[in-house]
């Protein structure tokens, strides 16, 4: 009687297939990897470090105060009366805080690219914990705008800048754009617009609740931004050369201008807020000058060079506005 069948034996894969996967294989991996997941986890900036420390300690949730800010519902409030406004300050609010919402939305893909980007562990962390403020101050915005009006349309100077600085893929210029262009932007426009509602605005009591009370919580947040762009910038700055020094200057020059163009856009709101835009575009050129000179860098650009443009970019940006408002305006999906 015939004993078990021998088992099946596997021939080895034939030495020229082995040979012609190899190469394949390889280049398949190349192809897919290429990232770097692992940074050395030695602290490289302790001042960086901490910053990341605080972060994770003053995180802050909306659910957790939504109804302390806002109503449920606008069902059955006269807004103008709930806020202590008329039409035309509501309005020119909501305009206006559009462009503070754009402007989070912008900061947030930033930092998520500035995450990835980052040169150190520590600023690796910092920078995610970065990405999930921008995405609660977006959440804030969406709060407000519909509580108060609508979101309008973007600002396009504002749209240039933040297109540009997320199209960037130097690390160095990305981080000036986003922590001390964006953020200095942010920064000077959220105090500006605290002491306007308590001020010229002299909005309700509540209204301040639903509107001021969350700004100053994003305040606390863009204070700590503008903070990691200065301690990190300095080490990324040491020893690049004068014609990198050259191009940082001018694409400054270009995102500067801008600026400009983004706050002067809304002139016409903030008159009738009662803000003064040519005061709140001087205060961001002498933080940026002055946050410059903490970062112990020559490369950016001077704010008397900037004041020097101003008459060019008035001309430039009524062009621009007189052309949107012979366009037609395509309204946003509700
Ligand atoms: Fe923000
Ligand atoms: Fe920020």
């Amino acid at each position: 009687m015939a004993g078990p069948a021998p088992a099946a034996r596997l021939d080895p894969m034939p030495f020229f297939v082995r040979s012609s996967l190899e190469p394949a294989l390889s280049a398949i991996l190349d192809a897919l990897g290429g990232a770097r997941f692992k940074l050395p986890i030695e602290v490289n900036n302790r001042k960086v470090a901490r910053l990341y420390t605080m972060a994770k300690r003053d995180q802050w949730n909306l659910d957790d105060r939504r109804e302390h800010f806002f109503p449920p519902s606008r069902e059955g409030i006269d807004i103008n009366e709930w806020l202590g406004v008329c039409d035309e300050v509501r309005l020119a609010a909501a305009r206006s805080f559009s462009s503070f919402y754009y402007g989070e939305h912008g900061a947030k893909i930033i930092s998520a690219q500035l995450t990835c980007m980052a040169p150190t562990n520590e600023s690796a962390k910092f920078l995610a914990t970065q990405t999930y403020d921008e995405a609660r101050h977006v959440e804030v915005f969406e709060g407000i705008l519909q509580f108060i009006d609508r979101i309008h349309p973007m600002n396009p100077f504002l749209n240039a800048f933040l297109a540009d600085i997320a199209r960037t893929h130097c690390l160095v210029s990305k981080l000036i754009g986003m922590n001390l262009l964006v953020e200095g932007l942010a920064l000077s426009s959220f105090r500006t617009i605290l002491a306007n509602l308590k001020g010229e605005v002299n909005v309700s009591e509540r209204g301040y609740r639903a509107i001021g009370e969350p700004i100053e919580m994003i305040l606390r947040d863009e204070s700590r931004h503008v903070g990691f762009g200065v301690v990190l910038l300095p080490d990324l700055m040491q020893g690049l050369s004068r014609r990198r020094k050259a191009q940082l200057r001018l694409r400054q020059l270009v995102w500067l201008g801008l600026i400009y163009g983004s706050v002067k856009y809304h002139q016409a709101d903030q008159e009738i807020m009662g803000l003064d835009y040519v005061q709140l575009l001087e205060d961001v050129l002498s933080d940026h000058e002055r946050r410059i000179q903490e970062c112990g860098g020559d490369a950016l650009v001077s704010t008397e060079r900037m004041k020097g443009l101003i008459p060019t970019m008035d001309r430039l940006v009524d062009a621009v506005s007189r052309r949107e408002h012979r366009a037609p305006q395509v309204p946003l999906p509700a």
